[in-house]
């Protein structure tokens, strides 16, 4: 399918049509956590295809799975020069995958119980990330002996012990942040929070629930106000986040306002449907995210058994399919070993339209203007003349992948569309 190139405005002639200038912040600052939605750290889960289809479709940050500190520590980096996918492989396999495309908005988790391992974890990665956040969560026993995870929140000197050493030793381009979750009392939270906030960090995100509670408990939401008039009133500078069923943007406000959070962490909801994070999500995920996602991951050289488990968890609110094509589609995808067996469903696309579907949402998102004290660290960039159609050309560019429709080309499922279009992404200030 031939495309016509992308309409572009012809170059300014002179100074005086030379696009105006505006300030840009190209790292993260405390400003960077507040007013959005961002996508939680999950292991498995949280693959390199998921996070850029939640970037996509509007989350404001990503976080990578928690990967422990020695785990990165000997792993080589590896950059493929056709899609840019960095690699960092361990012996066996990769075990961290990015892009840099989502550098600006990507934070890397560490699972750590060591100061100096944390550092050089950070470091390792450092160029291909713009923060790093301390898991001070995880109640699973392999992170819990060995002192990490939520092991740290019943001992505060190691857990601040880390995150001073990581902003002494990391750039102050590199945003620090911590994820933790309640203690048994109010008391104890907030003595802990106020200990966090007094490290220098640029966010906490709280997820509200305890480290005894089982994840389909319902999450203590309530408990937060009072954390974070607490810290207001303490006057520190720091982004509170909250973490705990919340279900996409739209439900991200009620969160803010039930809590007075800066911002909002999404992770079930996400694991679902990466496209939680626009205000019209998409809903037939079987016709649309799911094709569309098996593209994306062919191109970015996805690890298959990665792209299975995350397609296997995709669910839709309403299907346009019937109960049988979803079982097909489904068993299609549980007995396939590798891309090339589910090529009925995404037919033999190399994925590259998907990508730059993605690419054009990412770059097209507008940039955070700075504020206040934020000025004197922007930089200077031109603002992009508006996208015009030059007078040769009868119609602008359609905003489509250009993949052609899956019903023509494939016997089953029938009513898959493989598209999955850009839905309207929410402006970073919109939930003020
Ligand atoms: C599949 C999965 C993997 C997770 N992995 C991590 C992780 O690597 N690091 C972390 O801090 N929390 C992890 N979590 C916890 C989530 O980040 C989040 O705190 C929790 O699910 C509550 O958010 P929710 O109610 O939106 O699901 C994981 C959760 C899920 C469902």
């Amino acid at each position: 399918m031939s495309r016509r190139p992308i309409s572009t405005s012809p170059a300014p002639q002179d100074d005086s049509q030379r696009a105006p200038k505006r300030q840009r912040l190209d790292h993260l600052t405390q400003e960077s956590f507040r007013n959005g939605v961002f996508l939680a750290p999950m292991v498995r889960s949280g693959a390199l295809p998921t996070r850029l289809m939640a970037l996509k479709h509007g989350a404001t940050l990503v976080w990578g799975p928690e990967i422990v500190d020695k785990a990165i520590l000997h792993a080589e980096r590896e950059v493929d020069p056709i899609t840019g996918v960095i690699s960092y492989n361990g012996k066996s396999r990769a075990m961290f995958t990015t892009h840099p495309l989502e550098k600006p908005y990507l934070i890397y988790q560490i699972g750590s119980a060591d100061p100096e391992l944390a550092v050089q974890a950070a470091k390792t990665v450092m160029q291909d990330v713009s923060g790093v956040d301390l898991n001070c969560g995880c109640p699973k026993p392999f992170s819990t002996h060995a002192g990490m995870g939520a092991a740290l929140l019943s001992n505060p000197d190691l857990l601040c012990g880390i995150l001073e050493a990581l902003r002494r030793e990391l750039p102050k381009e590199i945003s620090v942040s911590a994820k933790i979750r309640l203690l048994p009392t109010q008391e104890e939270t907030k003595k802990l929070v106020e200990r966090i906030a007094r490290t220098g960090v640029n966010a906490i995100t709280i997820h509200c629930r305890t480290r005894n509670m089982r994840p389909r408990e319902r999450a203590l939401v309530e408990r937060l106000r009072e954390i974070i008039e607490f810290v207001h009133e303490l006057g520190l500078d720091v982004a509170i986040v909250e973490n705990g069923d919340c279900t996409g943007t739209a439900d991200a406000q009620r969160v803010r306002e039930l809590t007075g959070a800066d911002s909002v962490m999404i992770a079930t909801a996400a694991e679902s449907n990466p496209s939680c994070f626009s205000l019209t999500p998409l809903q037939d995920v079987e016709s649309t995210l799911v094709p569309s996602y098996l593209r994306l991951c062919k191109y970015l050289d996805n690890h298959w058994s990665s792209t299975k488990f995350c397609v296997t968890q995709f669910k839709g609110t309403r299907s346009e399919l019937s109960k049988t094509d979803i079982h097909e589609l489904k068993s299609k995808i549980a007995k396939a070993k590798r891309y090339e067996d589910v090529e009925e469903i995404i037919g033999s696309w190399t994925g590259e339209d998907e990508f730059r579907e993605v690419m054009r949402a990412v770059e097209t998102r507008p940039p955070r203007i700075p504020t206040g004290a934020e000025q004197e660290e922007a930089v200077e960039e031109e603002i992009p003349a508006p996208c015009s159609t030059p007078p040769d050309r009868v119609n602008p560019e359609p905003p489509s992948s250009g993949a052609p429709k899956m019903g023509l080309r494939m016997p089953l499922p029938a009513i898959i569309t493989g598209s999955d279009m850009i839905s309207p992404t929410p402006t970073p200030g919109g939930m003020r």
